[in-house]
């Protein structure tokens, strides 16, 4: 429903909505003889399926609700509250989620009681579309778990001094291509088996902020009440996605406490508080353990380069999209499906619409993809430099010209090895050793690490987790490798080899 029906809808006369509460299987006939009024008075709404009355929509308001004699009464719950506003305005659930903008689903959710805590938007639409007044509004939030000093601003009244909500996340920043599977193991942690925290990990640019604003979205959806909190330590550029607003990325500070800042901003308001490159220690930082201590029914989603370490923490490593086989000849269709080259064709449409997968460009792209192993913000970056060179020409330079694995926009963010090198800065320095070793290889198994370090598993367990190894492939299972920005990373801060004989 856009806004000026929702508009219309919400202008129309007690009495027609006393009507329109009866309509099941009305004539229109019927209606107009009811509300006394002539045929042409009256028009269907295509959107909604709704009667509206013309002539009433300047019409005297009737209050349908009269709870004077009821009182506030807390106690009620939200899914009983709601059904006897319904009941007595007449409306049906569909026509009460048409008014309110809200799904029908939504709706029996909430009067089944499957939905406890209803976002606060949702329960002042559903106050609107009921025309509650103030008591019955505020009685109604309640009910739904806003806590005091909130259903106060919601009434107009003076602000208290809790300090304001978190800012809801952004909208992801486009359509998430793939990660199917992380995005339903994500939402499965928090929904089905109900983890206080998730720690998204993974290098800079592998899709962190891109898959948790998704989830957020699905679960802002479902009813959940989400927080946003982009880290001051967070990278700010094309990489970040703060939130509109005066303070896009959380709480201004209060004292010299971030957690508690935070704390007191998230107070009963959320249910869930994603938590942006959460990494950032020291002052700024926040500390999750204390936030999940004093705020008991919170969850929080982190991303970062690295895990909490903390007790029930869990651990969701992101790694590389899924890359193309090479092969001789490819079938274009599907070829376009892999997870990373539907990404890189995006990007690529973005800046060259007419961009095609062909046979002369096909293995191109395959091995583009592979090269920069199906990381995210890489493909992005190499869409763009395609502009200058075509993909094959790209993935003949960008081996030794490592400008371009920086943004060709020349905006401020990092370039990929930068990137890459936070992620190993912050490995054990055994896992350093490993991949100093190993670097160059183009496949090895856990057994190659034994002489290297007292605990290899361990080791390449660390290294899978913050996504700086890869499995070789399904055709070479045991085998691992490292991602090529790692690679090269190498490679730009090996000694020359004059040096490395001295
Ligand atoms: N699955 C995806 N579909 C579409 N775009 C994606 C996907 N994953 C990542 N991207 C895009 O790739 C870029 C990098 O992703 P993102 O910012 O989420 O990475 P990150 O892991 O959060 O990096 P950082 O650690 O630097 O914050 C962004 O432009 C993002 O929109
Ligand atoms: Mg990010």
């Amino acid at each position: 429903m856009n806004n000026r029906l929702r508009n219309t809808v919400r202008g129309i006369g007690d009495r027609e909505r006393e009507v329109l509460g009866r309509t099941g299987g009305d004539t229109l006939g019927e209606i107009d003889r009811r509300m006394n009024t002539g045929p042409h008075a009256v028009v269907k709404n295509v959107a909604t399926g709704l009667l509206l009355s013309e002539r009433a929509v300047a019409g005297p308001r009737q209050r349908l609700l009269s709870t004077r004699s009821e009182g506030p009464r807390e106690s009620a719950s939200f899914a009983d509250l709601l059904k006897r506003h319904r009941g007595r305005s007449g409306l049906t659930q569909q026509q009460l989620a048409d008014f309110a903008t809200l799904s029908v689903r939504a709706i029996r959710d909430l009067e089944s009681g499957r939905v406890r805590r209803p976002r606060r938007e949702s329960v002042g639409l559903l106050a609107d579309a009921l025309r509650l007044r103030d008591a019955e509004r505020q009685q109604l939030h309640a009910a739904g778990g806003s806590p005091a000093h909130l259903r106060d601003a919601l009434l107009g009244l003076p602000a208290s001094s809790a300090p304001p909500a978190l800012p809801e996340p952004p909208a992801p920043p486009g359509t998430l291509v793939g990660r199917e599977a992380e995005l339903q193991v994500l939402l499965d942690q928090v929904t089905v088996y109900g983890h206080r925290l998730v720690s998204v990990v993974g290098i800079s640019g592998i899709g962190k902020t891109h898959l948790v604003l998704e989830a957020a979205r699905v679960l802002r959806a479902k009813g959940w009440r989400v927080g946003w909190h982009a880290s001051a330590g967070g990278t700010r550029c094309c990489g970040a996605h703060p939130a509109a607003g005066p303070d896009p990325g959380g709480p201004s500070p209060r004292t010299a406490d971030p957690t508690a800042d935070l704390v007191a901003a998230i107070g009963e308001r959320h249910d869930l508080v994603v938590i942006d490159s959460g990494d950032a220690s020291g002052p700024g930082g926040v500390d999750v353990g204390e936030l999940l201590r004093r705020c008991p029914g919170l969850h929080v989603v982190v991303t970062g380069l690295t895990p909490r370490y903390l007790p029930g923490e869990r651990v969701l490593p992101l790694t590389a999209m899924a890359v193309p086989e090479e092969a001789p000849g490819h079938d274009h269709v599907r070829l376009a499906e892999v997870e990373s080259v539907a990404l890189f064709l995006s990007h690529m449409r973005r800046s060259q619409p007419g961009f095609r997968l062909r046979e002369d460009n096909a293995h191109a792209v395959v091995r583009l993809c592979r090269w920069l192993d199906g990381v995210p913000r890489a493909l992005e970056y190499a869409a763009g430099w395609c502009l200058v060179y075509p993909p094959e020409l790209l993935l003949a330079r960008a081996g030794r010209d490592f400008s371009l694995l920086s943004s060709p926009a020349g905006c401020g963010c990092q370039d990929l090895l930068s990137s890459v090198a936070r992620s190993v800065d912050i490995v054990a320095q055994s896992c350093r050793s490993v991949l100093a070793e190993v670097a160059d290889r183009p496949h090895w198994t856990v057994g190659d690490l034994d002489h290297l370090v007292p605990d290899p598993a361990a080791a390449l367990h660390a290294l899978l987790v913050h996504g700086l190894v890869r499995p070789a492939g399904a055709h070479l299972p045991g085998r691992f490798t490292a991602l090529q920005l790692v690679r090269l990373l190498h490679l730009r801060d090996r000694p020359p080899a004059a040096a490395r004989a001295c």
